[in-house]
């Protein structure tokens, strides 16, 4: 086990060199799979949930080489429509290989996935759109099989909620079905555009990605394609985040404004100086953040939920109150408890959480509880005085790539130590 040991109160300044984006190398891993021959991924994150990924398309029969950023994959013939419990535990998302198995082979055999820190992570309405398409599910023993006997075929499916999981998995099973599958309240994250532009690059007939309703025409066969991934908008607002709360200035290099547009106005309402460039972004952070009055988790475009442990550390030293409401996860509130053992003050109600600023944290020892609940820890340690200590940072690691060699670069306190507690 590992653990983050940071020295707080030094303001960030420099450049930050973005990686791809986890959210969209998963399902294009997944998606992967359903092309023949050699598919080539630049600017793949060098993730723990990446290299899971890997592991899970090596079972299956593939062959992956990772090199650097660039994750190459030649699909023979897949020997196993099979992914085991311990490479399905290993990574919370990779009910995600659902559609592409059962798309590619005709069946598929996984653990049923089980909750994480977020909560339940139920799958229903994958399993229920997946069923409209000619799949059928037994579950026994914690055991979900799938099979569609006669194939998967197009349908006209209606999502209760524009889930992204759900979304993936009928686009990944959609392309290789007989007919038209029109996928209505889908999902419109940018990693949902970045799925639909890599399968158009394989060959594959999909429209209005990034919309509430995709088309999918089933093809053939998709070939395999070079493809280089979207920079994680995640990421990169958790760096700017940290420049924020440490009032310093930094550039995040390899990122347009559009992947961020939903946060970057929330940035300015705490008083940050965001400048955009065509492959850049600069921020200017004031010498005390302003107190944002609402923020409310939605689906995009609406402000994104994996942003909100983020802003919630930054709001901790704002002037002022802010309320932060979680409509997205029911238990996405996990890192409140190390945020106020930092001296934070902040109050839960069910969603929502009221955060009046306070003028300092006091560095502690504390555990990441999740991945993005990490994140804010690892902010709310640059900015506390004295010293913070991260324990469980393999959550950190699933997203974030060497994040104490990100900080460093830009004068952060922070290292890796062994944690032999
Ligand atoms: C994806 O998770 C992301 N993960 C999450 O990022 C992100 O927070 C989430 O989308 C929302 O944007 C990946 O892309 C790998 P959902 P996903 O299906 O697909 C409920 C991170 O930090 N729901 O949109 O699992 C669900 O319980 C991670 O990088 C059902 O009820 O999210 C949740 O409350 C965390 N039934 C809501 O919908 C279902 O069948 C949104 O879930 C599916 C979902």
């Amino acid at each position: 086990m590992q653990k983050l040991v940071i020295e707080g109160g030094v303001p960030l300044e420099g450049d930050i060199f973005l990686h791809g984006a986890k959210n969209s190398a998963l399902p294009i891993l997944a998606g992967v799979l359903l092309c023949d021959g050699e598919t080539v991924l630049e600017n793949c994150p060098r993730l723990t949930d990446v290299f899971a990924a890997c592991r899970i398309l090596t079972h299956l029969g593939c062959r992956c080489m990772i090199q650097e950023h660039t994750v190459t994959v030649r699909v023979c013939d897949l020997r196993s429509d099979t992914i085991p419990e311990a490479l399905m535990q290993e990574m919370r998302s990779s009910i995600i290989f659902l559609g592409a198995v059962l798309g590619r082979t005709g069946a598929c055999h996984v653990s049923y996935p089980g909750g994480c820190e977020l909560g339940p992570r139920p799958i229903d309405m994958h399993l229920d759109a997946l069923r409209q398409m000619g799949a059928h599910f037994t579950i026994h023993g914690g055991q979900l099989d799938c099979t569609a006997p006669e194939g998967l075929h197009g349908a006209k499916i209606h999502l209760p909620f524009p889930s992204v999981g759900a979304t993936e998995n009928v686009m990944l099973a959609a392309t290789l079905a007989q007919g038209r599958t029109v996928l209505h309240n889908a999902a419109r994250e940018p990693e949902i555009c970045d799925l639909a532009s890599f399968l158009r690059t394989c060959g594959a007939k999909i429209s209005g990605d990034g919309e509430s309703t995709i088309v999918i025409d089933g093809v053939e066969k998709l070939r395999g394609g070079t493809y280089s991934i979207l920079p994680d908008r995640i990421a990169g607002v958790t760096y700017l985040g940290a420049a924020a709360i440490t009032g310093g200035t930094v550039c995040l290099r390899g990122i347009s404004a559009r992947p961020l547009e939903n946060m970057l106005p929330v940035l300015e309402q705490a008083g940050c100086r965001v400048y955009p460039e065509p492959d850049r972004m600069h921020l200017l952070a004031p010498r005390r953040l302003r107190a944002v009055p609402l923020i409310r988790t939605m689906p995009h475009p609406g402000f994104p939920t994996d942003a909100q442990a983020i802003f919630m550390a930054m709001l901790s030293l704002a002037d002022g109150v802010s309320v932060l409401e979680e409509n997205i996860f029911e238990n996405r509130y996990r890192h409140v408890d190390a945020l106020v053992k930092m001296g934070a003050k902040i109050h839960v109600s069910g969603r929502i959480a009221v955060v009046t600023g306070v003028r300092s944290l006091s560095g502690a020892s504390v555990a990441a509880t999740d991945l993005r609940g990490g994140a804010a820890m690892v902010l709310a340690g640059l900015a506390a005085q004295g010293r913070t200590e991260i324990r469980q940072i393999s959550h950190i690691d699933r997203g974030y790539e060497t994040i104490e060699t990100v900080l460093r670069s830009v004068g952060g306190r922070v290292t890796r130590v062994d944690d032999d507690n």
